[in-house]
C-alpha cells in the first residue's frame, strides 16, 4: 500500500462524455426505463428520444441505461450516428454479443443460418446466401435472450444523432430494421440523443413512422435541489466539507446546467487544496474561472449549433443586457416582419435555447448564452495590445548592404 499525501482527487468529471460521480435529477424516467429491463413490459418505451443543448447530460444519460440494462441481464449495443452505423453493428457488436452468450445458446442461434460459426462456436463471418439483414440479428439475439431463466432483452443506444442528409439516410434504414424486429416481436428498446434540431430532423425522414411515436425526454436544467444535491454529495464522497454559504454561491453560479455544476464544483475543489474544506473564498476563487471554461468548452459550441437566422434572432436578444427581450424589439431590430420572428421564436423556445416569460417577451433559457453572445459581439477596445514584443521587432528580411 502507499500512502498519498497531498490534495485529494477531484470527485468532479467536467467534460463531455465523462460521467458524473453523482447523477443528478431525471429520477423518475430512470425508474420508469429501468422497469422495463426488469419487466418487458415496454409501455412507450420501445423507442426513446434525448434531446437537450450540449452538456446537458444526454450522452451521461444514455451510459446511465447501459449499466441498467446490463444490470438486468441485457444485452447492450451503442454506437455514435456516424457513418458506416449498421456495418459497424452488423460486423463488430452483434459478433461480440454472441460471443458473450453462452455455447450453448450460440449452438441454436447457428441453426437459423444467419451466422456461421466454428467447431468452437465462435463468429466467423456471415452466410452468405441471405441478405444480411438487421432485423434478423435483432430477431434472432432477442428471441435467445427471452428463453434465459430470466428473460431479457436488447437495448441500442445511438448517440450524436445529427442533421447530415448522408447521415440522416443511414440512420433511418437503421431505423427501419429496428423497427420491423420490434413489430416481429423482439425485445427491444432504441435510444437516441442529439439536439433537438437534429432529432426532429431524424423523425422526419422516410421510413422512421414509428420514431414519431417515440417517448421524447428533453434534458434543460437540473433544478436548484438536484443542483445542491450533486454538488454536495459529490464533495461528501470525495471526502471534504463545504461551507453553506460556498455550496449556495456553487448552486448559483452553476445555474444547474449539468456541465457548469461539474466545472464549478471542480474548481472550488482544486481551489481548496489540501485543506479538508470548501471555503466561500474557493467558492468565489471558481466563479470566473469556471464561466470562462463553459463558454469556451460548451456554450460557445451551443451557439454554432444555430442556424444563420437562428443566431441572428439569439444576438438581437443579447442586445437587451437585462437578459429580457420584447419581441417587437427583435422584430424592428432583425428588420423582418413579425410572422417571420415568431417562427424562430418558436423554433428556438422547443429546442431549449430561449423560454417565453410574460407576453411578448422572451428569455435566454441557457444562462451566459447571452453574455456570450454580448461579448463577442462588442466592439473591439481601441487601446492597442501590449505583450511585451513591441520592444522586439522581427529583423528585416532585407539586411542592408
Ligand atoms: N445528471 C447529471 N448530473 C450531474 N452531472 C452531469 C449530469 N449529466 C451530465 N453531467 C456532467 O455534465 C457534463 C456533460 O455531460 P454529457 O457529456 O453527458 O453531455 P451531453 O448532453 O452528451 O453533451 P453533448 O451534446 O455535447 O454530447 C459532464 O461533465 C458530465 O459529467
Ligand atoms: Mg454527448
Amino acid at each position: 500500500m502507499t500512502s498519498r499525501t497531498g490534495p485529494e482527487p477531484s470527485p468532479f468529471s467536467p467534460g463531455y462524455g465523462r460521467r458524473p460521480l453523482v447523477f443528478g435529477g431525471h429520477d423518475e424516467e430512470l425508474a420508469e426505463l429501468t422497469a422495463v429491463f426488469e419487466t418487458l413490459d415496454f409501455g412507450e418505451n420501445q423507442s426513446v428520444l434525448i434531446s437537450g443543448l450540449r452538456g446537458a447530460g444526454k450522452t451521461s444519460m444514455l451510459a446511465k441505461l447501459q449499466d441498467s440494462a446490463k444490470d438486468n441481464g441485457w444485452l447492450v449495443i451503442s454506437d455514435d450516428a456516424s457513418a458506416g452505423l449498421m456495418d459497424r453493428v452488423m460486423e463488430t457488436a452483434v459478433p461480440t454479443l454472441l460471443s458473450e452468450l453462452s455455447h450453448e445458446a450460440r449452438g441454436r442461434l447457428t441453426g437459423l443460418g444467419i451466422w456461421q460459426l466454428n467447431a468452437q462456436w465462435e463468429y466467423v463471418d456471415r452466410h452468405r446466401e441471405v441478405k444480411p439483414l438487421l432485423r434478423r440479428d435483432l430477431v434472432a439475439l432477442s428471441a435467445e435472450l427471452a428463453t434465459q431463466r430470466r428473460p431479457a432483452g436488447l437495448l441500442i443506444t445511438i448517440d450524436e444523432v445529427s442533421s447530415g442528409k448522408v447521415r440522416l439516410r443511414e440512420l433511418s434504414r437503421f431505423a427501419l430494421e429496428v423497427s420491423h424486429a420490434i413489430s416481429e416481436g423482439a425485445n427491444v428498446m432504441i435510444v437516441f440523443a442529439g439536439i433537438k434540431v437534429d432529432l426532429d430532423a431524424l423523425v422526419e425522414q422516410e421510413h422512421t413512422t414509428f420514431l414519431r411515436r417515440s417517448r421524447e425526454l428533453d434534458f434543460r436544467r437540473l433544478t436548484p435541489r438536484q443542483t445542491q444535491h450533486v454538488l454536495a454529495e459529490s464533495i461528501h464522497i470525495g471526502g471534504k466539507q463545504i461551507e453553506p454559504e460556498a455550496l449556495t454561491l456553487l448552486v448559483t453560479i452553476s445555474q444547474g446546467y449539468p456541465y457548469l455544476v461539474q466545472l464549478a464544483g471542480d474548481f472550488a475543489w482544486r481551489s481548496s487544496g489540501s485543506s479538508s474544506t470548501i471555503t466561500t473564498a474557493d467558492a468565489h476563487a471558481a466563479h470566473s474561472r469556471a464561466i470562462t471554461a463553459v463558454e469556451r468548452r460548451v456554450i460557445s459550441r451551443v451557439y454554432q449549433d444555430l442556424s444563420d437566422k437562428d443566431q441572428e434572432f439569439v444576438t438581437a436578444m443579447a442586445a437587451d443586457e437585462g437578459g429580457r427581450s420584447k419581441i417587437a424589439d427583435i422584430v424592428r431590430r432583425m428588420g423582418v416582419s413579425d410572422q417571420y420572428v415568431q417562427v424562430y421564436k418558436k423554433r428556438l423556445i422547443e429546442s431549449g435555447y430561449v423560454q417565453a416569460d410574460g407576453r411578448g417577451h422572451v428569455v435566454f433559457s441557457l444562462p451566459y448564452l447571452g453574455d456570450y453572445i454580448r461579448s463577442m459581439t462588442a466592439e473591439p477596445s481601441g487601446a492597442p495590445v501590449s505583450d511585451d514584443w513591441g520592444d522586439f521587432p522581427p529583423p528585416s528580411a532585407h539586411a542592408p548592404a
